[in-house]
């Protein structure tokens, strides 16, 4: 079975995707990661960001695995490099080519193929897997959301205001809502879920209850 689950930034997807699968028994598959992964491999080997074939023939050549919850590159582990700031801003033009979308399309159906999965991004129920047993578009408002990545930045030891974050928030949602292929919206038949007031232990009881629900 397939469970997608998509949504903006810090609706509090990844951590509901991680505890549904680890819950559930099912593979995690985090394709912001596979993104991040692609624009790092660029960086470290100077392709131009602004060179869509290439960073497509990049990603076709790369090795992305998930093990044990860590990312590996080519057998690299790239969890904690992915998620720094410079990765995160250079993840934004590899996300926009549409060339290394279908590569990651196409990587990802390969990864999911004959697997209880809990995918998670942004075009994971729309675009990669319309077929999917379940779609979830999981969302809170632009406060919400800012708040706590606000709070989680200053765990970080980031110095960054509340307004600074939402922001930046705003510039991200609109980013991904604008893209022209892969943009981020709900597919036709997610079912909506708004996190706002919900604690992650509600959030995650509710979507047991959805698989349940949808289990083919
Ligand atoms: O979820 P995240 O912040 O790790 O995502 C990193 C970037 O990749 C972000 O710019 C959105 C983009 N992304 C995407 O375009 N499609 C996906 N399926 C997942 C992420």
């Amino acid at each position: 079975m397939i469970v997608t689950l998509d949504g903006p930034a810090g609706a509090g997807k990844s951590s509901a995707a991680r505890a549904l699968a680890a819950r559930l028994g099912w593979w995690y598959m985090d394709t912001g990661a596979m993104y991040r992964a692609v624009a790092l491999a660029a960086l470290d080997r100077g392709v131009p960001l602004t060179d869509g074939g290439l960073l497509a023939t990049l990603a076709e050549s790369l090795t992305i695995e998930f093990r044990d919850g860590r990312v590996l590159v080519d057998g690299h582990d790239v969890s904690e490099t992915i998620r720094t700031e410079w990765v995160t801003v250079a993840t934004r033009p590899v996300a926009d080519e549409p060339r290394v979308r279908e590569v990651m399309k196409h990587l990802q159906r390969r990864l999911a193929a004959g697997r209880d999965v809990v995918t998670e991004g942004r075009d994971q129920g729309s675009v990669v897997f319309p077929g999917a047993d379940l779609k979830v578009y999981l969302t809170a408002c632009a406060e919400e959301r800012a708040r706590r990545r606000h709070r989680e930045e200053l765990a970080r030891g980031s110095t960054a205001s509340l307004a600074d974050v939402l922001a930046a928030q705003n510039r991200r949602d609109d980013g991904d809502r604008g893209r022209p292929v892969g943009a981020m919206r709900p597919a036709d038949d997610a079912v909506l879920l708004e996190t706002d007031g919900l604690s992650p232990e509600e959030v995650l009881d509710r979507l047991v209850l959805l698989v349940a629900e949808h289990r083919p």
